[in-house]
């Protein structure tokens, strides 16, 4: 790279770096677990946490990165290659070389990620078949694996049809795009365009779907109070656009929220709009059958399309959309980040799979999960309504202290900063998988300092795991925010927020 851009990127790390947010890569080194069954076809189950559940939430990074996370000093990594003694594969370094670390940061809130039947399906996939025919979906990308995974997922959403995505976020784009590219009647013919209404809060794969779809199909794009029904159903209203969407996270990603999906079922049968959810950190988690957080409200039926990720709860990679059979027809054809690239890898494709499989067996995984959800809260005295459990600080150097003084103690807990979360609502994100134990947790409550634990009445509305699932769902919807602090935080936020 040369000429004026050499200088334009200089200056941009330079004020990245001045306002403290050049990211970093810190390697850890995951320990080793060999797992693999001797038996290909079947599936291993188990009653409850193996040895390898362990992998899932307990790592080890070098000492020279946990010294240049503490300084907050910019990084790639390079400190493990620089350190003779480390060796990424964690073969041989002498004990105590590691520093050891709690993860209370990852999306893989059942586990599965690491577990034997999710490794064995990948392995023997790649073994078979290698990371499958290299090329788009709509070229040569699509296989066998693929089907089956769609079929599982519609059969979990209840929905006709699925399509894979290579990850949740193109999913988004796909779909948001796709939508708005509607016109009726002959093509070319006109229409008034598409109006979008998205939640003040969606994820950043909604907003810049929505981003694209306005400079695409030039969408009317109306951004709601975070959750507010009633803002949602004023807009609504003075709205003459025909065709209206309405896009939410079903729990959302910083905030461990949930939409009010009963709500948004009742203003789409009076509206007439489009319902689409992003279900990326509700799939398997919440509901009966772990079809997310639109089966737990009981409206599967009244949401139009469902955006969900196979990185999270199912602990592997790539997206997906499930919807009517001619959605997917629509989406397939116009979607341009599910056309123009890569089909999903058939090793990773088997695991996923093999992890949906896993999730109907073992149970006891989502029950554990929010278990320790109940612990947590009950432990603290603060009122956590999901695996998600955001501690909110407001200032982001605060909250950054926070969470070095946490990464000392062996924790992994992130400070979350805009501009992934609103001007000063800076806060630590925890969450929780079931592969913690109750020890690490109330390990984790031990060493969080006495400002994250405010004695109060313990959350009684929290009952027994799985049974509260519909009934306390709908109380916690309703709930608009977490802190009385972090509403205030919102709705200024809200009012600073530039259209999108
Ligand atoms: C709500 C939400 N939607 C979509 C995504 C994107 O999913 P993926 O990581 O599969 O691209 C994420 C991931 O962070 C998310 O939190």
């Amino acid at each position: 790279m040369s000429g004026p851009w050499d200088a334009w990127l200089d200056d941009a790390l330079q004020s990245l770096g001045d306002a403290m947010l050049l990211r970093s890569l810190r390697p850890l080194v995951l320990p080793e677990t060999h797992v693999v069954s001797q038996d290909r076809h079947a599936l291993p189950t188990f009653e409850g946490l193996g040895p390898w559940d362990r992998a899932g939430v307990a790592v080890e990074v070098s000492h020279a990165t946990v010294d240049a996370w503490l300084r907050d000093s910019s990084s790639t990594g390079e400190e493990v290659e620089r350190n003779p003694n480390h060796n990424a594969g964690g073969g041989d370094n002498a004990e105590g070389e590691l520093h050891k670390l709690l993860l209370f940061s990852g999306n893989d809130y059942l586990g599965l990620s690491v577990h034997p039947a999710v490794r064995q399906a990948a392995a023997q996939a790649a073994v078979e078949f290698g990371m499958g025919p290299r090329a788009s979906a709509l070229v040569c990308g699509y296989t066998s694996h693929h089907r089956l995974l769609e079929s599982t997922l519609a059969e979990l959403k209840e929905t006709e049809e699925c399509l894979l995505c290579p990850t949740g976020f193109a999913a988004n784009m796909a779909v948001l795009t796709a939508i708005t590219s509607v016109v009726p009647g002959k093509r070319g013919s006109g229409g008034s365009p598409v109006a979008i209404f998205s939640d003040a809060l969606n994820h950043a794969s909604i907003v810049d779907g929505v981003r694209v779809a306005q400079r695409q199909s030039n969408a009317e794009v109306h951004v709601y109070r975070h959750n507010d029904m009633m803002h949602l159903h004023q807009l609504l209203t003075n709205c003459k656009r025909e065709r209206k969407v309405v896009v939410t996270d079903s729990l959302f990603s910083m905030d461990g929220d949930f939409a009010p999906l009963k709500e948004l079922a009742a203003l789409r049968k009076r509206h007439g709009f489009l319902l689409v959810i992003d279900e990326a950190h509700g799939t398997l988690v919440c509901g009966e059958n772990g079809g997310g957080v639109a089966e737990a409200f009981g409206v599967q039926g009244h949401v139009d399309i469902h955006v969900g990720t196979l990185s999270k709860a199912i602990g592997c990679h790539g997206g997906f959309i499930a919807s009517s059979r001619k959605w997917k027809q629509w989406i397939q054809s116009r979607g341009r980040s599910f056309i123009f690239s890569t089909a999903l890898p058939v090793p990773v494709v088997a695991a996923a799979h093999a992890a949906i499989m896993v999730a109907k067996k073992e149970k006891w995984r989502q029950h554990n999960v929010w278990a320790l959800v109940r612990q947590f809260s009950e432990a603290t005295g603060l009122i956590f309504t999901s695996p998600i459990a955001p501690i909110l600080f407001g200032d982001a150097d605060a909250a950054l202290e926070a969470s070095r003084k946490l990464l000392k103690m062996g924790f992994h807990v992130p400070a979350i900063r805009p501009p992934t979360v609103p001007v000063g609502s800076s806060r630590l994100r925890i969450t929780f998988s079931a592969g913690h134990t109750a020890a690490d947790v109330e390990a984790l409550v031990k060493a969080l300092p006495v400002w994250a634990k405010k004695k109060g009445p313990s959350p009684n509305f929290l009952p027994t795991p799985v049974s509260w699932f519909p009934s306390s769902l709908e109380k916690v919807a309703t709930q608009k925010c977490l802190h009385e602090k972090h509403e205030k935080v919102q709705d200024k936020q809200v009012r600073l927020r530039p259209k999108l």
